[in-house]
Formats: C-alpha cells, structure tokens, sequence
C-alpha cells in the first residue's frame, strides 16, 4: 500500500454549530497540544518518500485557524506534493479566498446542507448568505475544483435534491450528496432513520435530467461520481451506509493534536507528535511504515465486521470528514 493521500485537521474550533456535528459543550483541544505548521509539514515531507502526492486541510473549521495560507504555503512547497485542497464551510471564505489562492490552494469543498436560508441557519446557525459569497469570489479566482458537500437527513432537506443539482449547474460547481454517519455525537443521537439511501436521491435526479452518466473520476474520495448529460455538470454520491467503499482505502488523517486517525469508522489513532517533536527522520520513516501495516489491518478488520460502525468517541467536528 502507498499513501497517495493525506487529510490534515489543522483545529477543532469551529465557527458554526452543526447539530449533527457538534456537541453541546466540547472542550477544545488546549494551545500547546496542537501541531505547529513546521510539524505538520516535517511528517508531510515524510509522507512524500512513501507516496504522498495530494493533502487536504480540514478542521473543525481549518479558515479559523490563525494564517492559515502559511501552512499551504508551506506544504505547495514540497515539490511532491501536486494537489491542495481544503474542505471549509466557506463562512468566512469571501475574506480569506484571495490569500489561500495565492498561497497555492487549489480545490475547495464546501459545506452547505440547505440552499433555503432559514433551515440552513436551523442546521447550522450559521448564514447562508455568507457561504454563497465565499463560493461566488472563490469561483471568480479561479479555485477549480468548487465543490458542495450536502449531508442529506431524511424528513429535513431530503426535498431538496434537485435544488442542489439547479445551483451546481448555476454556479458552476459539483455537488455531492453525503449519508450521515454515526460519528461521536452531535447535539443530537444518530439515527438509522436519519439516513436516506442516496439511490433514492439519484432516481429523482435523474426523472428529472435523464440518465446520470458516471465518469471515472474516482480520485482520492469515495464519491461515485456522475455528470448530467446536458450541462457537464458533476453529481457525487458518498454512501457510507447503503453501499461502503472501504475496498481499497488509502485515506489516512492526521488530527490536530498529532495523531494519525485510521478510519472514520473506528477509533484507532497512532500519536505521532512526540515522534515529530524529538525524533529523527528514520524515527519519522519507521513510524510510516508502522502506519501502513496499521491501516492494511484496519481495512481488513473493518470488512470482516461487515462495516459496521464502532461507537466512535472522536466527534466528526474535531475531524472535518
Ligand atoms: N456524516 C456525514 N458527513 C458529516 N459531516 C459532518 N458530520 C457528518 C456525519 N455524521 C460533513 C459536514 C461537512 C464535512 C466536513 O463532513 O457536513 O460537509
């Protein structure tokens, strides 16, 4: 196995408030725990002997995080490295777009689970009005890929399918669809009642625009991805639930207090700070090769249980997806 892909939580804050996401009261992660930008980018040079080609930066909410465009431009540095992303929920992405596109950043996925301003401030509490300004000045720099990530939750926005397709072909942007998955807690428990299958999602797509047609677009993530036949237009599915795509996964996480985060579905973390901190580069290199063994057994485990979720401790907002 090759690691190909790393996605890097640069924070656990965040400056919205999911309810699915984010529990009531959280304690943040204390100052000094955090991984500085020069440690983040020590083990990223490392991962590029054993493959490392493509890095996103997640949160939390990775554009709260202080100077930011620093790290990226740190990481667009490392001439192995082809591909920066981020995944943001774009709240504050008209103020920030210009910088990180300078510093080298290349795609932006974003978060929007309701394009109707009152249930995505339900959802959210945040403003709708904010993420769609962030979309419009990211477009117009030139960010390429722009992508909208919608959770979709049954009985809540469920209905608004064809919306997101409507404003993907509008703006010029892929969208995906994403299951819900039961990571830690938000506010509220999940439910299997809470989840729609996305096949559901996709037939209504297509009573509408005619047959999706897939691409082979695969990539680093596990959307199945799909364009609308007039309009060049991409449809991404992400079905952890309906259909799991743990064949294969090379993903691996890096959290902000140093650890490497195996699988979203289960709690094995490998700390790799103090190794950063006071080790030597065959220290660094030893602990990649511990790690690929780790996933490989991961990825196993993780199909012998049939999918099955553990009752994660690691809430999805510490995590950024
Ligand atoms: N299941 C699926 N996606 C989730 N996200 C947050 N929590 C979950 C969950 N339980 C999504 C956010 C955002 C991305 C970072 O992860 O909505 O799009």
């Amino acid at each position: 196995m090759e690691i190909s892909y790393l996605r890097i939580s640069v924070t656990d804050k965040c400056n919205l408030k999911c309810f699915y996401c984010r529990p009531d009261s959280m304690e943040f992660i204390p100052h000094d725990e955090i991984l500085r930008y020069e440690e983040i980018t020590k083990l990223v040079k490392a991962m590029t002997r054993y493959g490392l080609k493509k890095v996103r930066i997640t949160g939390g909410e990775p554009l709260v995080r202080p100077q930011i465009e620093n790290l990226i431009e740190m990481i667009s540095n490392i001439p192995q490295i082809e591909d920066i992303g981020m995944t943001t929920n774009g709240i504050t992405l008209s103020q920030h777009a210009e910088k990180l596109k300078k510093a080298g950043l290349k795609r932006l996925n974003i978060s929007i689970d309701s394009l109707k301003p009152e249930l995505f401030y339900q959802i959210t509490k945040g403003k709708l009005e904010d993420v769609i300004e962030g979309i419009k000045v990211s477009k117009k720099l030139g960010f390429k890929p722009i992508k909208v990530n919608a959770v979709v939750i049954k009985g809540l926005n469920e209905d608004e399918a064809l919306d997101f397709v409507d404003f993907a072909i509008e703006y010029g942007v892929e969208v995906r669809f994403i299951e819900m998955m039961p990571l830690g807690q938000g506010s509220i428990r999940w439910d299997l009642d809470m989840v729609k299958p996305l096949d559901q999602i996709k037939e209504k797509i297509e009573q509408k625009f005619g047959k999706l047609i897939p691409t082979t677009s695969i990539g680093s993530g596990a959307a199945r991805v799909y364009e609308i036949s007039d309009y060049k237009t991409k449809i991404g599915f992400i079905t952890p639930i309906s259909n799991p795509f743990c064949d294969g996964c090379s993903k691996l996480r890096l959290t902000a207090e140093g650890s490497i985060k195996l699988c979203l579905r289960t709690d094995e973390e490998i700390p790799v700070k103090d190794i950063i901190r006071n080790g030597t580069e065959e220290d660094l290199d030893n602990f990649i090769k511990k790690v690929l063994i780790a996933k490989e057994i991961s990825n196993s485990n993780i199909q012998k249980s049939n999918y099955s979720f553990s009752d994660c401790v690691r809430v999805m907002t510490s995590i950024g997806g």
